[in-house]
């Protein structure tokens, strides 16, 4: 491989957000977000459509002044800086090649903007065509090219002008679920390799869990929750995080004593659970209960912990049986359970009775939220 300067990476650099708040005239479409990302991790603002991520990163990378807050890389301001001198590597969703330009040219492109020798220009697209596995596409124009792949080049072309900092605009939208996976594991590879500090834009929960180092869960301009995948998702601070994120079961009911470390909640369904929660609530406060539906469990003897459920429906849904039962109160549960080889209903599984008791596996950690405050 050529050797030129060595790749900046190495030195991860970090990026702060500081207040940032912005308003395309209308309401705010940025609502004071702070955040910082630490030299070499990825963090992926994950909400609906509309919440204001995209603002954001454009922000970052200079195409949006915005209204108020700052943005540093690595202690310094940026937000004076016009976009090319920020070195901030960017890949949008609909790949932005250049149509008229071979692959190689557009690798190049911003290197000979930049005033690179040809020299360097060369010895990088070289690199960067070996690094995302595209040498023998090189000449090719764009449209030769399979979403993918165009990916890949726009991502070489990012990582050929050695950023310090990599911006991805939900990058595999556009692309089939089987491919997205191997670009996810692909992008995860370079931004270490790279040691890259990246934010990644995505409206797909599973994406975010799977690359990101955090997940900052944005909703209506603001950051909900920040945290590790597994914290946003055992613990999510808000019932919107809860909702968002994975699929889970909401069942109202209504705190009767608090513990220790918990609550003691009677459920409408007439079920009592013993809840964990480091949250204040007070007895007699009506309560949702969130749990996942691989924290349930299907049962045919009653106790008290457990919902007399009549049946529904039952998906096989590859490595997993997903119940749809419906309790006396007419709440609707699911309930996931690993499935067995040639199992495919739960009445097989309970041995054909019918009717059943759905309760909480070992392992639930139901989250409790405040009914009157979603
Ligand atoms: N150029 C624009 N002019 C006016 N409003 C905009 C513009 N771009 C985005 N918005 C609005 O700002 C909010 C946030 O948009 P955006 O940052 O694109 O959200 P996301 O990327 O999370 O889908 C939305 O309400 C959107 O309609
Ligand atoms: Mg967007």
């Amino acid at each position: 491989m050529p050797t030129l300067a060595a790749p900046a990476a190495m030195t991860a650099q970090p990026l702060t957000l500081d207040g940032i708040t912005h308003s395309y005239g209308g309401g705010l479409a940025v609502d004071n977000v702070t955040l910082e990302v630490k030299g070499g991790e990825l963090v992926a603002l994950l909400g609906p459509s509309g919440c204001g991520k995209t603002t954001l990163l454009r922000i970052v990378a200079g195409f949006i002044q915005q209204g108020n807050g700052k943005v540093t890389i690595d202690g310094r301001p940026i937000d004076t800086l016009p976009p090319n001198r920020r070195e901030i590597g960017i890949v949008f969703q609909n790949y932005a090649l250049f149509p008229h330009m071979t692959v190689a040219e557009n690798i190049a492109y911003g290197l000979a903007a930049r005033g690179e020798s040809r020299e360097v220009q060369a010895q990088r697209v070289e690199e960067m065509l070996a690094t995302v596995q595209m040498a023998r596409f090189a000449d090719r124009k764009p449209k030769q090219l399979s979403g993918g792949q165009q990916q890949r080049v726009a991502l070489a072309r990012a990582l050929a002008m050695r950023p310090r900092i990599l911006l991805l605009d939900e990058p595999f939208a556009a692309l089939d679920k089987n491919l997205r996976l191997d670009m996810q594991i692909e992008i995860k590879r370079l931004q270490r390799q790279f040691a890259l500090t990246a934010i990644m834009v995505t409206h797909d929960q599973d994406e975010a869990m799977a690359i990101a180092d955090r997940i900052a869960v944005m909703s209506q301009g603001r950051i909900e929750q920040l945290g590790t995948p597994v914290q946003v998702y055992d613990e999510p601070a808000t019932l919107f995080v809860n909702n968002f994120i994975g699929s889970s079961n909401l069942l109202n009911g209504q705190v009767e004593a608090a513990f220790e470390d918990g609550y003691r909640v009677a459920l409408a369904n007439g079920a009592v659970w013993s809840v964990v929660s480091k949250a204040r609530f007070e007895p007699g406060q009506p309560v949702v209960v969130s749990v996942r539906p691989e924290q349930m469990l299907l049962a045919d003897e009653p106790a008290p912990d457990r919902i007399p459920v009549t049946l529904k429906l039952s998906l096989p849904i590859g490595g997993e049986l997903i119940h749809d039962v419906v309790s006396a109160s007419a709440e609707s549960i699911k309930v996931a359970i690993a499935r067995r080889p040639g199992i495919s209903s739960a009445d097989m599984a309970l041995g054909g009775t019918g009717t059943a008791y759905c309760g909480l596996a070992d392992h639930a950690r139901p989250a409790l939220f405040s009914a009157s405050n979603p």
